[in-house]
């Protein structure tokens, strides 16, 4: 049992917060967002995650959590650890990561080292930009540890179970076995290494995550080109033990809060001679895959002449309602663009949200194109699917079946 402090409550603190109160450590859960602290001091979800509300009701959780948006109220004396998973975007001016976040946490924290903790890096930040910060506010960077995620919206809770590898990297072994002793009884690879190797191994994960996934994509548009059935091809070519068929599913096109900015720092991270070939053209090729996609959908639109088109499923992905870089809202702007009427259906997110364009799917039209973003297995949504169905002049379209 360890007394550990989190700062940031959003998809990774949260999650990472309640994981380790369930398994028993005390810890405090610190956001400067009230409202967000509020939500949770009153058991309601601040944002829609599968098994989140049970674990936030659980009866230890409650037990071994304190929520609080003082820095004063979740770190004392006995604080033995303080994990930082605070966003890091990527900053529109410069294009590269905003470490405003990650350096305002460090200055508070430095504000607070009469106390004994040492720091754990969740965020996704370059260490060598961590360090910059630490040399600038007088911190010993040989005692911070970086503690990468590769948890997934929409499977959180259970990632952080059961996790496929936990990677902690840093310059001094205690730091690091302290961190590690977290996850001592997680069935899983331990791995230590050094602070660089650490955050590119969670950056070149996403990479290669993203680039496969523009792989399928660019393999649909091309067996479709030339007449053939791209779902029997990928099927297929995955059959294929070295590739597998896992993370291997054609899409309008891939977003989210991390492949779009964590590919992009990867980009600006070489400084060799000439660029990384295949890795500049990852967000180029999904670009083109949400144009060729919007293309496709006014095509289909002209010539059946139908009235609007409706997609389903506003978030980047299924089971969570995180809007961030979605590629439904980035479709959607396209075809806005082309004078079409378009409406966004998502059972996740909530009405009364400031989100003008999330329609109410309660009375569905006939004369409209329905477009699955991304699957969905929910009885919801099989009811749903079968409303349309029974509709006059309703076209469909999803591109995983
Ligand atoms: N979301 C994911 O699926 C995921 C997965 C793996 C890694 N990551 C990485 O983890 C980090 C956090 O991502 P996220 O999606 O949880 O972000 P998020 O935007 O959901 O949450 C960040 C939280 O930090 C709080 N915050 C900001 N500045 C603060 C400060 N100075 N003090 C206290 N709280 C502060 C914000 O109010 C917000 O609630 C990012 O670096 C991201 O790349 C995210």
């Amino acid at each position: 049992m360890m007394n550990i402090s989190i700062i940031g409550a959003g998809y990774v603190g949260l999650i990472t917060g309640i994981g380790f109160a369930k398994l028993n450590n005390r810890v405090s859960i610190i956001d400067l967002n009230t409202s967000l602290i509020e939500k949770l001091k009153n058991f309601e979800l601040p944002f829609y995650e599968p098994d989140l509300q049970k674990y936030i009701n659980d009866k230890l959780v409650i037990e071994n959590i304190n929520y609080c948006s003082e820095y004063e109220s979740g770190i004392d004396k006995d604080t033995e650890l303080v994990f930082v998973c605070v966003q890091t975007p990527t900053n529109l001016d410069s294009g590269k990561t905003d470490t405003k976040f990650i350096k305002s946490v460090l200055e508070k924290l430095k504000e607070l080292e009469k106390y004994n903790f040492n720091i754990c890096i969740k965020s996704t930040v370059k260490s060598q930009l961590v360090e910059e910060i630490c040399n600038k506010i007088d911190i010993d960077f040989s005692k911070i540890v970086f503690n990468p995620e590769f948890l997934r919206e929409g499977s959180a809770l259970d990632d952080f179970f059961n996790p496929d590898r936990v990677v902690v990297g840093g310059q001094d072994n205690d730091v690091i076995q302290k961190c590690l002793n977290l996850y001592k009884d997680f069935d899983c690879e331990l791995i230590s290494t050094d602070p660089i190797s650490s955050q590119m191994i969670k950056y070149l994960s996403n990479t290669y995550l993203a680039m496969r996934l523009s792989f399928v994509n660019e393999t649909y548009r091309l067996v479709k080109d030339n007449g053939g059935n791209p779902l029997e091809v990928l099927n297929a070519i995955g059959k294929d033990i070295r590739i597998g068929n896992n993370y291997f599913r054609p899409s309008p096109g891939w977003g989210g809060s991390c492949f779009p900015k964590d590919v992009k720092e990867v980009e600006n991270s070489y400084n060799g001679q000439n660029k990384l070939p295949l890795i500049s053209k990852i967000i180029e090729s999904n670009e083109l895959q949400m144009d060729w996609f919007s293309e496709n959908l006014f095509n289909i639109a002209n010539q059946q002449d139908i009235d609007s088109i409706v997609l389903i499923g506003a978030a980047f992905k299924e089971n969570t309602d995180d809007l961030r870089e979605s590629p439904t809202l980035k479709i959607y702007d396209r075809l806005q663009n082309k004078g079409l009427n378009i409406v966004i259906f998502d059972k996740n997110i909530d009405l009364n949200s400031d989100y003008s364009f999330i329609a109410k799917l309660d009375d569905l039209k006939a004369n409209c194109l329905y477009v699955e973003m991304f699957p969905d297995v929910s009885d919801e949504r099989k009811i749903l699917i079968s409303k349309i169905r029974s509709l006059n002049n309703t076209f469909m379209l999803k591109m995983w079946e």
